[in-house]
């Protein structure tokens, strides 16, 4: 059992005991690290509740926690808190027991949860920017957290490969290249198989098709005929389309791979075209769909706010598919193909009457019955004027921008000699992109979800203060310390604790409070909990790194001073993990 849990079951006992209800202990790490190590406010609410005398009553408890040989000091302090203080060498000797299992304590729940993420959203043919990264960023860490708490998750890219822009491509290509194969309706043979084009030339192309159809009507008519052609099946046009797939997936994937972003699924709109016209049809014959303008919609009353939602779109008056009918398609697929618990979207926040819609007429429907359906969402990336995050020159930065800027400005600290002194040139390009990469995903993923947060280019990979660069720092010390020390950064039952000053118990406390923080951070998608927790712990290793000597210290000490170094690397791999932060061997 962790220590807290084990905590909660001693005061649970001794409430118990005292002859109370021991339901509500209200058992914490403490916020007064300089009086307790853990306190229980359970006392306060109980006595209010039975009319008794807090302190009288939190006394009572008090005295039974006194017998357990786990706690130095219980004491009642305020109106009624019990403030625990633990017994160092108690402390000491459950290190491996608590600290050196796969989750570094944290414990499973019995029964793990099936959820399908989706997350990244990129689009076939648009170039990513600054607007994809978060939710691929966020995405691949929540993904990470609850397959650590031992859940099974599936992520999906849920790629924007269908619809109008796919026709608005096509209509293009078919003004500039009307030669090609694809366009030729008397052609037989194989289409090409390499594409005559390339993935910049489309992202080149669609803003330009884009613009032409708000100006040009006829060019926006064949548009939406061209859509219509290639969602019923045409042949030319699926193979175009095809290619430009291919070459966008590609792309895609290079960034991605890049960010250490990995899915299981690349599936698309596409994907469920069929099965939505499918849906179509049964829910007219339902007689869910109600005319409207042309446009057929599900009617959806109000939202959980009391406002009345707009109603959804299922199929629009020149039939096309849109955004939120395709949605409720991948719901149905998803609920039957895997059967999840939940359904995690991580999707800008300016996106969520989109998926209150979706969500309530997925609800109307009775498509996902007993799964959670949960949007969440996510802030702007902001510059230091609060408005959107620009490039110098006005632009909106392209994701390719955002990693080449951290990625240079990390090697510029190792080329001024601020970092990385001791790398050979080779070695300072590798470790320049995974200090770059790293401190990018560090600097999103350390705010809190929903809140906007300023982009701040200098402090992105500066060693001081709550950067990803502090982090590495401390957790390739930790590494260099045992390599320097010819020690094994494998957890063995030798590797006992003998806590002698403070900065030491200052850490190992760090440490065993770990699956609180993996708890909070799983219960609320929220993985700047761990960030906070990361950057704590290596401010805690700093100082114990400063203030304990490990080469002059006896070998008692020397060794239980290794070991709490192994447990610290341990605990922060695990962290890092969990965030999808890559940590170099050196720096
Ligand atoms: N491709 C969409 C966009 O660019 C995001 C997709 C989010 N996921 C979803 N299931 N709607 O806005």
């Amino acid at each position: 059992m962790n220590l807290l849990n084990q905590i909660k079951a001693k005061v649970g006992a001794a409430f118990e005991a005292a002859g109370f209800d021991a339901s509500n202990t209200l058992v914490r790490l403490s916020d007064r690290p300089d009086m307790s190590d853990y306190q229980a406010n359970g006392a306060l609410p109980l006595a209010k509740a039975l009319k008794q005398n807090p302190r009288q009553l939190a006394e009572k408890i008090a005295s039974y926690l006194r017998e357990d040989p786990l706690f130095e000091t219980v004491s009642v302090d305020g109106p009624g808190f019990i403030n625990l203080r633990l017994n160092d060498a108690r402390l000491g000797q459950e290190a491996y027991a608590l600290l050196a299992t796969p989750q570094a304590g944290y414990e499973r729940p019995d029964k793990p949860k099936t959820l399908v993420i989706d997350y990244g959203g990129p689009n076939v043919a648009k170039a990513l920017h600054v607007g994809h990264m978060r939710p691929a960023i966020i995405g691949e860490a929540i993904k990470r957290i609850c397959r650590f708490v031992g859940d099974t998750v599936i992520g999906d890219v849920h790629l924007g490969d269908w619809g109008k822009p796919m026709g608005l491509l096509i209509t293009e290509m078919q003004e500039r290249y009307p030669d090609l194969p694809y366009f030729d309706k008397a052609f037989k043979g194989n289409y090409p198989q390499e594409a005559p084009f390339t993935g910049q030339d489309l992202e080149n192309m669609y803003p330009i098709a884009s613009a032409k159809s708000k100006e040009d009507e006829a060019y926006a008519a064949r548009a939406r005929e061209n859509t219509r052609l290639l969602q019923e099946g045409h042949p030319g046009y699926r193979a175009l389309w095809q290619q430009f797939c291919c070459l966008s997936i590609a792309d895609i994937k290079k960034q991605y791979d890049e960010l250490g972003i990995t899915f299981d699924l690349w599936r698309g709109e596409s994907h469920v075209h069929d099965r939505l016209q499918r849906m179509i049809v049964r829910l007219r014959d339902e007689g869910v769909l109600v005319k409207d303008q042309g446009a057929e919609i599900i009617p959806l009353g109000k939202a959980k706010s009391g406002n009345d939602l707009p109603p959804l779109i299922m199929v629009k008056s020149d039939g096309a598919v849109m955004y939120a009918a395709t949605d409720l398609a991948t719901i149905e697929e998803r609920v039957e193909e895997f059967h999840p618990d939940a359904i995690l979207y991580v999707v800008d926040a300016r996106q969520s009457l989109h998926f209150e819609q979706v969500f309530a007429g997925s609800e109307k429907i009775n498509l996902a019955p007993g799964v959670s359906l949960e949007h969440l969402g996510f802030g702007t990336i902001n510059g230091a004027d609060n408005k959107p995050y620009k490039t110098r020159s006005g632009g909106v930065p392209t994701l390719r921008y955002l990693i080449d800027m951290a990625v240079s400005a990390a090697k510029a600290k190792m080329t001024s000699g601020e970092m990385g002194r001791d790398l050979t040139a080779d070695e300072q390009s590798d470790i320049a992109r995974i200090v770059g990469v790293s401190a990018l995903k560090f600097a999103d993923l350390m705010n809190e979800r929903m809140k906007n947060y300023v982009f701040d280019e200098n402090k992105l990979t500066s060693t001081e203060g709550k950067t990803g660069p502090y982090l590495l720092y401390a957790m390739v010390r930790m590494k260099s310390v045992l390599e320097k020390m010819g020690v094994s950064s494998t957890l063995t039952p030798e590797d006992v604790i003998h806590i002698s000053v403070a900065p030491e118990r200052q850490l190992l406390l760090r440490l065993y409070a770990l699956p609180d923080a993996v708890q909070t951070a799983y219960d609320n998608r929220a993985p700047h909990v761990l960030c906070d927790y990361l950057f704590k712990l290596a401010q805690d290793f700093n100082l114990f790194y400063h203030d304990c000597p490990i080469k002059g210290a006896d070998d008692r000490l020397q060794k239980s001073r290794l070991a709490l170094t192994k447990y610290t690397l341990h605990v922060a791999q695990r962290v890092a993990d969990m965030l999808g932060l890559e940590v170099p061997e050196k720096m």
